[in-house]
């Protein structure tokens, strides 16, 4: 999604925001562009398509100046073009904006300032934000831009200069997320901590209805009413490796791989002295946790398929009545609710908009709240009651691989520890379940030797136009994830489904040009899977299997199998992903597709 990155200090400023544009890179983006206070004017430069077209440009004409703010554009209101590109001039180019969000009275407030003269040129939302600065502006770019705020409707984190008053940015967040890092006699913003990495590691993170008013050395922030609040940075860590492909073509590729390793440094951090432990975000005490008797999760996407796996994990082992809802829904669906509702949310990032935004319409409802986040200190984190980090470290691969498969871990823990506090399991079930979970990185590590294999196979379906994923059980959700894989990178539609569900309609899709790809693990719906792949075999459809070592009878019905050591069913879906992640991938790549960014996606989806 949109990338912001500002600087003020005494290097190169074009260079400093296209590396920091660089390093957002991987968010998606369709345009770009950057603004430079050059003396007494704005030196802009905008173009549609990738950051290379961009640095061309400024190589042929280029820019100096000491202040500047950038960003990478995923159109929203008006098509990725350089005219819809942002910065965002007002009508005497005087002050330019960059923004992230959606201002949502953009229409209103585009038809009051044209009657008050003002000239637009862009189709975007963006447009109007410098108008109104421009309308509001008597000197002190600060009060302006809080003036302006307060007309402003939707969610945004926006970055201002002007010609007028120079020396400074302004950076102000509503909704989406920005962060100012501080550096030695200069100073940087950001909308995502990735863009600091080699610059600092002194960060203020804004919260909502925060303004920040920063120059070459000092930063001061206001709320908006114009009253400084004191804030005092804190120190992160961000490794410059995190943006290193370590030798991989993808970084997709390199955190599949990757995923071994995450799950073993979980189950070091979380199993420690024989107990769960779910860190330092988390404070949920055991009455509190005792007295849960039903369990909201919402989230979006991959998050949401990992929450699925959730629900059958916490009926099953804890016993607990869990619902799991699309944020999108879940936040304006109205729920019936009770105190002893606990709403989880699941996020990689811990900012996309509708899942923060089921987590405020929960603390609205007075619920008590728990996320699942891999990112530290985001907003989703900040905002709840409770948190537990999924420890995947930095994805960024737009399609989620390494996240998915450690929230899943993480759920499993807490399904655990809750089923310790319900009385469902007993101390001794559950550190025997703990040693089961141990084997599983090396096991994973076997799956992932077959990447050669699964390639192998890829190559065989690169033309087919659509696909089904067939699962049930807890591996019904591992087939809607593997269709989601599929479709996000390789652009081949795909849809899963429970194997169940076939005969009530997309039966009709098989023939032999529509692949399935099933998961036929050895589980308590072996046989009922067998028997949903032999109708599939009889309407002459080509069977791609994921099954268990030693499983002949699959090899009569499916044309590939790919088998996967044989794994407890509850934590089958962290292995059941790998093959159908490397086979999108191999199919997306093969396809000679930008598999790390796809298009029309983002990697954190900030915007409604
Ligand atoms: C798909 C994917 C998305 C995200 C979804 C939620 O591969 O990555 O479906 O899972 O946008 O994102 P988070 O988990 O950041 O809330």
């Amino acid at each position: 999604m949109c990338g912001i990155v500002g600087y003020i200090g005494d290097k190169d400023v074009a260079s400093v925001l296209l590396a920091g544009l660089w390093k957002l890179e991987y968010r998606g983006y369709d345009s770009c562009g950057i603004a430079v206070l050059n003396g007494g004017e704005i030196d802009l430069r905008k173009t549609t398509g990738r950051l290379m077209q961009l640095q061309e440009l400024v190589d042929k004409t280029p820019i100096s100046g000491n202040v500047g703010i950038g960003h990478t554009r995923w159109a929203t209101h008006g098509e990725p073009t350089s005219i819809n590109a942002h910065p965002h001039l007002d009508c005497k180019s005087k002050i330019a904006v960059v923004h992230n969000g959606i201002i949502e009275n953009a229409y209103v407030l585009r038809e009051k300032l044209i009657k008050s003269m003002h000239i637009f040129k862009s189709n975007t939302d963006t447009e109007v934000i410098p108008h109104l600065i421009e309308e509001n502006f008597q000197g002190n770019l600060l009060d302006a831009v809080i003036k302006s705020m307060k007309e402003l409707e939707g969610s945004f984190a926006i970055a201002v200069i002007s010609v007028d008053d120079p020396g400074k940015i302004i950076a102000a967040r509503k909704g989406s997320p920005l962060i100012i890092g501080i550096g030695e006699n200069e100073n940087f913003i950001a909308s995502d901590i990735p863009a600091l990495a080699g610059h600092t590691k002194k960060i203020i993170i804004l919260e909502e209805g925060q303004v920040s008013l920063i120059t070459q050395n000092d930063v001061k922030v206001y709320n908006l009413d114009g009253k400084e609040i004191k804030k005092e940075p804190e120190k992160i860590d961000i490794a410059m490796e995190i943006l290193d492909k370590k030798g991989y073509p993808h970084f997709m590729l390199k955190e599949i791989m990757e995923q071994p390793d995450v799950i073993r440094d979980n189950i070091k951090d979380k199993w420690t002295n024989n107990s769960i432990n779910l860190g330092e975000k988390f404070k949920m005490s055991s009455s509190e946790l005792a007295s849960i008797t039903r369990i909201i999760i919402q989230a979006c996407g991959t998050s949401w398929h990992a929450g699925y796996v959730a629900k059958y994990l916490l009926e099953d082992i804890a016993r607990i009545h869990t619902e799991i809802d699309i944020s999108s829904e879940f936040r304006y669906r109205n729920p019936v609710v009770s105190g002893e509702t606990l709403v989880v949310a699941v996020s990689q990032s811990g900012e996309t908009a509708d899942t923060l935004a089921g987590v405020r319409e929960a603390k609205a409802k007075f619920l008590k709240i728990l996320s699942f986040v891999n990112v530290r200190n985001s907003t989703i984190a900040r905002e709840s009651d409770n948190a537990i980090y999924i420890n995947a470290g930095p994805e960024i691969g737009v399609a989620s691989t390494k996240a998915y498969t450690a929230e899943i871990f993480s759920l499993y823990l807490f399904s655990l520890y809750l089923a310790r506090i319900k009385w469902t399991l007993g101390d001794n079930i559950v550190e025997k379940r703990i040693n089961k979970l141990k084997e599983l990185p090396d096991k994973m590590e076997k799956v992932l030797e077959k990447k050669g294999e699964i390639e192998k196979i890829s190559e065989k379906y690169l033309s087919a136009k659509n696909f089904l994923f067939l699962g049930r059980g807890i591996n019904y959700p591992s087939a809607l994830e593997g269709a989601l894989k599929l479709k996000e990178i390789s652009y081949i539609h795909a849809t899963g489904y429970p194997a169940g569900e076939m005969k009530h309609g997309p039966i009709a899709l098989i023939d032999e040009n529509t692949p399935v790809f099933a998961v036929v693990t050895n589980s308590s719906v072996y046989d009922k899977m067998m028997s949903n792949l032999e109708e599939v075999k009889a309407r002459k459809g080509r069977i791609i299997a994921i099954a268990t070592e030693g499983d002949e009878r699959i090899k009569e019905i499916a044309e590939d199998v790919i088998y996967i050591p044989d794994v407890d069913e509850e934590i089958s879906p962290i292995l059941t992903a790998l093959p159908m992640q490397l086979f999108a991938y191999y199919v997306a790549a093969k396809k000679g597709y930008d598999v790390d960014k796809p298009r029309n996606l983002a990697k954190s989806v900030t915007v409604e």
